[in-house]
């Protein structure tokens, strides 16, 4: 059976070198895989569960339709749409959170982290957002669903909501548990400043991430800034356990370079880190900065990137209304 994939990026600025090895760079060989049906999604209804700029929006959109086509997805071959566009999504998330359970979502950490220590402030949204995210998944009869490590727990809940929609109303089958694609190496990629936590678009520091747009002389400065120990570069793969500035950086290059950690460990044993770290400012220069140009210059293409969405959104809603109709009837409406 061809492979139905789903997975959604949230339109928040720039996008980073995690959204890259973590979801585009796998988004872009099961695109380039035949056998593959592809749907990428902008979700900007989950961009607006925390506070936003309304006006920065519609660029934001632009900017990751931008960045899906300068990694190199081919928008003839996978839907690229956004999800406001797509109404079955907020009627879908409205039923299934109807399905889900509170003490299920209670236990979703990405909702702690988000909301902080206050999170009686945060949006309904914010703790319904797998929800939505299940809604997304399931409309499109999705097998797998390719992201980064940090959303395996929201489809594990995918999968339980499924289930138990399905036999709440005695409908085997009907929504279908998709199976998670995650790699299993380099699926968190970390901040350039602390190895211990995730690179993220909120973290304050732009010097923790690598964007998509830099130019090179930025990458170069933040590779040079990275934080390191004050050890040499490991010998064996069992040392980097103590080491997550160490780990993250050549899991980045490893990454990058398509090779195993191992293989990496092996070729810098015992050197300094910044003979190290020019390699690796070379290596995401020469695979960022094409993206990088591309992105700057798709952007200012806005008439042709609205026709790639207008396209998808049409593509996109001939499945799932079907999807959410049936959804509907049998849930009694
Ligand atoms: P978002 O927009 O936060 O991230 C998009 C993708 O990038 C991955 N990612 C990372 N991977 C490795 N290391 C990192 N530091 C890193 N940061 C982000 C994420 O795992 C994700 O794959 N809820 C989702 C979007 C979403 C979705 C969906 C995904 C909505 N509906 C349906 C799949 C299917 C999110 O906020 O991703």
């Amino acid at each position: 059976m061809d492979k139905k994939i789903f997975s959604g990026v949230q339109p928040t600025g720039n996008l980073h070198l995690g959204n890259y090895l973590g979801a585009l760079k796998n988004f872009v060989e099961l695109n380039n895989d035949d056998a593959n049906q592809c749907i990428f999604c902008v979700v900007d209804l989950h961009a607006i569960t925390v506070k936003h700029e309304p006006n920065e929006l519609k660029n934001n959109i632009r900017e990751t339709v931008a960045s899906f086509i300068a990694s190199g997805i081919n928008p003839k071959k996978s839907i690229i749409f956004n999800q406001s566009s797509v109404a079955a999504h907020s009627e879908g998330a409205w039923i299934l959170s109807c399905v889900a359970r509170m003490g299920w979502l209670n236990r979703m950490t990405q909702f702690k982290e988000k909301a902080g220590k206050d999170k009686e402030k945060a949006s309904i949204g914010l703790y319904s957002y797998p929800v939505l995210m299940a809604a997304d998944i399931l409309l499109y009869d999705s097998t797998h669903v390719p992201v980064g490590d940090d959303q395996k727990q929201h489809l594990e809940l995918c999968r339980d909501i499924a289930q138990k929609f399905n036999k709440d109303f005695g409908v085997n089958d009907f929504l279908k548990a998709p199976e998670p694609l995650i790699q299993k190496e380099f699926s968190r990629i970390m901040s350039l400043k602390d190895g211990l936590k995730k690179m993220s678009k909120s973290e304050l520091s732009d010097l923790s991430r690598i964007n998509l747009t830099d130019e090179k002389d930025q990458i170069i400065n933040k590779i040079k800034k990275a934080k390191t120990d004050p050890l040499p570069m490991p010998k064996d793969v069992q040392e980097l356990k103590e080491r997550p500035e160490a780990q993250n950086l050549l899991g980045i290059y490893s990454s990058l370079n398509n090779s195993s950690l191992e293989n990496s460990v092996n070729k810098f044993s015992g050197k300094n880190f910044s003979e190290f770290k020019d390699e690796l400012s070379e290596l995401l220069v020469n695979k960022i900065s094409p993206i990088s140009k591309e992105i700057k210059k798709l952007i200012k293409e806005q008439a042709y990137l609205d026709s790639i969405l207008l396209d998808g959104v049409e593509k996109a809603n001939k499945i799932a209304s079907k999807k959410i109709k049936n959804m509907k009837e049998i849930v009694g409406f």
